[in-house]
């Protein structure tokens, strides 16, 4: 571990709408409040959270190359870019942390596009269908992951 004992949580496009963005597939809860739960059940670990979210393919490249230094491991929900982004995933690829990916919704059951991600070979794990719970899952993996 460094001395930060950080993680980065990265957010892609349209997630800053989630409450309100079609909340049948994805639930009520706003982006702070999956940032909330990240942040403690981080906590409950001894790690810090930095999240950042973005509509921008490259923003969220450099936010990930940034974290070479900064974060111990990665938790990512890239959103739509999972189905289409080569630049995210060589990113992660570049930067070599851990990498947790997160869908809120089950992508395996909606739309055959979907199911395919440029994300996932990079990633430790893949947690997709559990709503917000997800993202609690993901960083108590990422920190059990740090810390064994
Ligand atoms: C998503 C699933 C993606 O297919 C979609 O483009 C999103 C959100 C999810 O969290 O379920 O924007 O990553």
């Amino acid at each position: 571990m460094t001395e930060t004992s950080r993680l980065l949580i990265v957010h892609g496009p349209n997630l800053n709408l989630l409450g309100t963005r079609e909340p049948g597939i994805y639930g009520t809860a706003t982006l702070d409040d999956v940032n909330d739960l990240c942040r403690a059940a981080a906590a409950q670990r001894g790690f810090e959270v930095d999240a950042v979210q973005s509509n921008h393919e490259g923003d969220l490249v450099d936010a990930i190359q940034a974290a070479r230094g900064t974060a111990e491991g990665i938790v990512i929900n890239p959103a739509a870019y999972t189905h289409t982004s080569v630049a995210v995933a060589d990113a992660l690829a570049a930067v070599g942390l851990p990498v947790v990916e997160v869908h809120m919704s089950n992508v395996h059951a909606r739309e055959p596009f979907r199911r395919h991600s440029y994300v996932s070979p990079h990633a430790a794990a893949v947690i997709a269908g559990a709503g917000p719970s997800g993202y609690r899952f993901a960083v108590e993996h990422l920190t059990a992951l740090l810390r064994d």
